[in-house]
């Protein structure tokens, strides 16, 4: 990113959160929430101990630089030809936006960890970690049901990088930056109110060193074996649905809702595709793209599933703007401009179509096999409520990587329930207000 971005973009958002950050604090403490369901918290929230001084230019600046890495790691994950279970631990998630509550342990302790449909792996900081960042450490020592693998056990085989010491399992991977070694360890676990599943398997991370590792846990909501959906199948049928709080609500709080009891009745459904080459994203068949009530001309190779090069659309819980492949971003962003008009279009940072003026923009539906998604102004738009520019919160894939996967990402998700039902093969979509 050029630096002429960093002089435009703080004129865009500083008036964004004001009046939504003066009205916080008090939102904190919110009642839990009944049967299998975690809170889920933006990152940033004011309410999540990972809150930052950054202003909220910088902070989705901060997003926006984040997402090319993703996107890059996404990239990679899809032009990969072997499966590896937990091969996504080597360059987990450079992003992690919502968090969740967890309790790991006997007696319980509170740890928080950012969740990540994307990922496979589940991990969390140790006491007596070398260079972790600052935050709560899970101590294993106080834990009566903390133990570690032995380098026979089939859970060591299915790590990358697993070295024997003392006869129990470690294993390493790269982050960013950093290198991380983590003790593959199990513990129970206490997700929502109440629901225990002992012996869960996780990476205690004992070591790290450079700046890239995030100071909360990682909760893989993947579908590989060691991932939270694999270990609690017993409870939750593979079954999840979450609903993503939007920038601008008041508490930033939605939620995790784990197993199929209580998910929605009234749902639109798309099949999930699977890529037998990276089994743990959710593919899903995007077929067309409207903006308003015209399709837009997308060429078909832009949006083809085609698990040899890894084409396709995903959706995912860790980045954070829609990018699109260039023809097919191209296609919308044209159609999307042309409805606006006569105003004069700006760009700022990695947003193309700005607008200085206030507009009224169109809505734009993705069109997946089974189940149309029209996304209002809310998941379309990014603006200063001074009443300033406001932008199309997409972009295309980045021109540095092989890109070739399209990926919904979750400013578009926001305040829907997405459904992932993975013993039926599907996805639902529906609208509610997450908080
Ligand atoms: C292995 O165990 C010995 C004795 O318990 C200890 O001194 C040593 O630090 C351990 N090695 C590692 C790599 O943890
Ligand atoms: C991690 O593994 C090493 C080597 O076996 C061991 O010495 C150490 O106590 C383990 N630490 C934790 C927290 O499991
Ligand atoms: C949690 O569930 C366990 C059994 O699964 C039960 O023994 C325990 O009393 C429950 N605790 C609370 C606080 O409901
Ligand atoms: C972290 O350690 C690894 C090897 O242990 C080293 O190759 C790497 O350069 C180190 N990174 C930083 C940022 O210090
Ligand atoms: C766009 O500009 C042209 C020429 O300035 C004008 O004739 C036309 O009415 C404008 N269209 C809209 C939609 O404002
Ligand atoms: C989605 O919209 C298209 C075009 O507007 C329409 O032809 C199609 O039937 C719709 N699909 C569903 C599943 O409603």
């Amino acid at each position: 990113m050029s630096h002429s971005h960093l002089f435009v973009i703080p004129f865009l958002f500083q008036f964004l959160l004001l009046p939504v950050l003066s009205a916080l604090g008090s939102h904190c403490a919110t009642p839990p929430l009944s049967g299998s369901q975690l809170q889920v918290l933006h990152l940033y929230s004011p309410c999540s101990p990972f809150r930052h001084h950054l202003s909220w230019a910088d902070t989705l600046l901060d997003m926006e630089s984040k997402d090319q890495a993703r996107l890059q790691y996404l990239s990679s994950l899809v032009a990969r030809r072997s499966i590896v279970p937990i091969a996504s631990a080597r360059r987990i998630l450079n992003n992690p936006t919502y968090i969740v509550h967890v309790r790991v342990g006997t007696p319980p302790q509170s740890m928080l960890m950012a969740m990540d449909t994307s990922n496979d792996a589940a991990w969390i900081p140790c006491t007596g970690c070398v260079g972790c960042p600052a935050s709560t450490l899970f101590n294993t020592r106080t834990s009566t049901s903390y133990s570690t693998f032995t380098c026979k056990a089939a859970q060591c085989k299915q790590v990358p990088n697993s070295v024997c010491a003392n006869s129990s399992c470690s294993f390493g991977f790269t982050y960013g930056s950093s290198s991380v070694t983590a003790n593959l360890s199990r513990d129970a676990v206490t997700l929502a109110n109440n629901d225990t599943v002992p012996g869960f398997t996780f990476g205690c991370v004992l070591k790290a060193n450079g700046s890239s590792m995030p100071a909360q846990g990682l909760l893989g909501l993947g579908r590989g074996p060691l991932s939270l959906i694999s270990q609690t199948h017993s409870l939750y049928k593979s079954t999840f649905s979450y609903c993503l709080p939007s920038f601008t609500s008041p508490s930033f709080t939605g939620s995790l809702r784990l197993g199929p009891v209580a998910q929605p009745k009234r749902i639109k459904f798309t099949p999930l595709l699977t890529n037998p080459r990276r089994s743990s994203l959710y593919y899903v068949n995007l077929i067309g793209i409207r903006v308003g009530r015209r399709v837009v001309d997308v060429p078909p190779s832009a949006l083809a599933f085609n698990p040899t090069t890894g084409a396709g659309t995903i959706i995912d819980s860790g980045t954070v703007f829609t990018r699109l492949v260039e023809p097919a971003y191209r296609a919308v962003r044209d159609a999307f401009r042309r409805r606006i008009g006569n105003a004069t279009v700006t760009s700022l940072g990695g947003f193309d179509t700005c607008y200085a003026s206030p507009i009224t923009a169109p809505t734009i539906t993705f069109m997946f096999a089974g189940m149309n998604v029209t996304l209002p102004q809310e998941n379309l738009l990014i603006h200063s409520t001074a009443g300033g520019t406001s932008c199309l919160a997409m972009a295309a894939a980045p021109a540095n990587v092989n890109s070739v996967v399209n990926v919904i990402a979750n400013m578009q998700q926001q305040n829907h329930r997405i459904l992932f039902d993975i013993p039926n093969s599907r996805i639902g979509v529906a609208r509610e207000r997450c908080t």
